[in-house]
């Protein structure tokens, strides 16, 4: 595995997913972190990028200037991570598509429709890859679920239960929380629960079915006085070949931290799994009793081993997951090869229509909205 060049734009001092991020790109030492645009307030961005050993003339502050420069350095960055609040994830991903520096972006894509059809634009006249972060979708057990569906151990795909609930939003956050004041503005954030995790159960349940949502009725709600944003989410989903499921995402749901579980049920089987306890996957077969699959046993398969690093017993978790994405982003970007896995601005853009018509739909008495 090549050694790459790093940059990133967001994630300073007491920022969090950032430095998750910076984890799981040293992780399986694929990338090293030699650039960075830091924060919005210049002064903290050249102090947080001192503090991380980023040498000065490559600590930036704008992230204009840093895709410019590094664009015209012969070692400059081979990928930027983007872990900004959302608003501003569309026009950071293409200042550097356009400089064809591949982009590494948390989610939501974006936070509106329109940026988003303007960044699968961007990202299809670049020579750059953009490659969404679903961490989700790194874990070993969904690569299992997802194989298991195609491979068709659950027979046709009837009913799919994706719920992601948090209690974390129940009361007024602080003035000074950093992470719930970008999100409770719904110019940075494009929507409350259903964009901040309500994407996440979306995605997971595409991901591991291979199917995508054709129809939905949605209904948001706001729980705590003076709030701007949904912070519970319920939504009624069809999908193509006619299966039928829910998403429900919450940050009021009290007793919940992050309470992420999906649940597929076919004509001849079902898979349940829980975020909370990522090692296990629950395999029921009709007339038999469910099988208790873990992570690197016997009943593990290679789609599962294939991204597990240490043996069976050991748990394994969100680092590990978020390593995976860094690790297929860095083949991708070094041999051009593109797992099936990887995810893209095409399953950016789906997760922002998701949200949009989400959004319509609940305006609109839940009414039935339907999906490209
Ligand atoms: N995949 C996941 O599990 C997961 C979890 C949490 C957050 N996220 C996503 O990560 C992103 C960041 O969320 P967070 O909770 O870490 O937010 P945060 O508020 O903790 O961090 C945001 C950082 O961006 C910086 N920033 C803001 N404007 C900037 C600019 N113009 N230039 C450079 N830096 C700038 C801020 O200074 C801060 O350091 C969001 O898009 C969120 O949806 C994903």
């Amino acid at each position: 595995m090549a050694h790459l060049k790093l940059g990133m734009v967001g994630g300073g001092q007491g920022a969090f997913i950032g430095g998750v991020h910076r984890m799981a790109a040293r992780l399986d030492g694929c990338f090293d972190l030699v650039a960075g645009a830091f924060s919005s307030d210049p002064a903290r961005a050249h102090a947080f990028a001192a503090e991380l050993g980023i040498a000065d003339y490559r600590s930036y502050s704008d992230y204009n200037e840093m895709a410019k420069a590094e664009a015209a350095r012969s070692d400059g960055i081979d990928a930027v991570s983007i872990v900004t609040p959302n608003h501003l994830h569309g026009p950071i991903a293409e200042a550097f598509l356009a400089h064809d520096i591949s982009v590494i972006c948390d989610k939501p894509m974006t936070a509106t429709l329109a940026q988003a059809e303007s960044l699968v634009e961007a990202a299809k006249s670049s020579k750059g890859h953009f490659f969404l972060t679903h961490n989700y979708t790194g874990y070993p057990l969904i690569r299992q679920a997802r194989q298991m569906v195609a491979d068709g151990a659950l027979g046709d795909i009837r009913i799919v239960e994706a719920n992601y609930l948090q209690d974390w939003l129940s009361e007024a956050p602080a003035e000074d929380n950093k992470q719930a004041k970008w999100r409770m503005d719904p110019a940075q954030s494009g929507g409350g629960a259903i964009g901040d995790i309500g994407t996440h159960a979306h995605n997971l349940a595409c991901f591991v079915t291979g199917l995508h949502v054709t129809s939905l009725s949605a209904t948001l709600s706001s729980n705590v006085a003076g709030r701007l944003v949904d912070d519970d989410a319920r939504i009624t989903l069809q999908f193509e070949g006619g299966a039928r499921g829910h998403v429900w995402a919450s940050q009021v749901a009290i007793g919940n931290e992050n309470n992420l579980t999906l649940a597929v049920y076919g004509t001849k089987g079902s898979l349940r799994w829980v975020q909370e306890n990522p090692n296990v996957l629950w395999f029921a077969e009709l007339g038999t009793a469910p099988q208790m699959i873990t992570r690197a046993s016997g009943a593990a398969s290679p789609a599962a081993t294939a991204v597990t690093r240490i043996p069976a017993g050991h748990p394994e978790g969100y680092l590990e997951a978020f390593a995976t994405l860094y690790r297929e982003a860095a083949d991708a970007i070094t041999n051009q090869n593109l797992s099936g896995a990887t995810l893209g601005a095409q399953e950016g853009l789906d997760g922002v229509r998701f949200v949009d018509a989400c959004q319509r739909s609940s305006r609109d008495k839940a009414t039935w909205i339907d999906l490209p």
